[in-house]
């Protein structure tokens, strides 16, 4: 059992000073003051065709959806900062799903990223939602992947009134949900540990 957890956070857009990506700092911070290892990435880094069977059949899996498999598989948990489209998940965090969700081999080892692994959901809007429809079924899909979802969960709405000048949530009971979020995605992690080492 590891005594300093790994959790692998991003957000689902690219988009510059994306409120996702502003929910991702600070689920990053909070994460580390709690005692875990942290990497961040962009999505950005691992660009990926629309998933289709054809091209996966030809070509096989895309080198960068392996290089994020290997990434989420070298980690013992997950943080997801979500936008929401159009009521549900935007298309660049749902083609990434999708493509690793494929990975069964990496050369001779078998190698499946999902099944087992923790991971905590954030969303973020600026409407009065906070992206709680996505959340819902981005839980829905993940869980059907085999993700080991943990209960609590963060959603901002109002994103572009809540973070003050240092990207701090405003409101305490957002930062006391981020906390709670965080807590169990580092004990989860911690009891289900299942990082496969480089
Ligand atoms: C195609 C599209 C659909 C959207 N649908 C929703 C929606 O259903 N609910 C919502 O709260 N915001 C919606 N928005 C607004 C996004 O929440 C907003 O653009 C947000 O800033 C995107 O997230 P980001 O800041 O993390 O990039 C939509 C935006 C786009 C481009």
């Amino acid at each position: 059992m590891p005594v300093i957890p790994k959790i692998l956070v991003f957000a689902g857009s690219v988009r510059s000073g994306a409120f996702s990506g502003r929910t991702a700092d600070v689920a990053q911070r909070e994460l580390a003051m709690q005692g875990a290892e942290v990497t961040r990435i962009s999505l950005g880094d691992y660009p990926l065709p629309i998933m289709d069977e054809d091209l996966e059949k030809e070509e096989g899996i895309p080198q960068n959806a392996m290089r994020l498999g290997r990434l989420i598989a070298g980690h013992d948990g997950l943080l997801i900062a979500t936008p929401e489209y159009n009521g549900s998940i935007p298309p660049l965090l749902k083609n990434s799903v999708d493509w690793v969700s494929r990975i069964r081999r990496d050369g001779s080892r078998s190698l499946r990223p999902f099944p087992g692994k923790p991971a905590g959901l954030c969303s973020s809007s600026d409407g009065k939602f906070a992206g709680i429809r996505c959340i819902n079924h981005l839980r829905a899909v993940l869980v059907r992947c085999q993700v080991e979802v943990v209960t609590p969960e963060c959603s901002v709405s109002g994103a572009s009134d809540a973070f003050d000048q240092d990207g701090h949530f405003r409101d305490d009971r957002l930062r006391q949900s981020m906390e709670r979020l965080c807590r169990t995605l580092i004990e989860t992690s911690r009891m289900l540990s299942s990082r496969i080492e480089a």
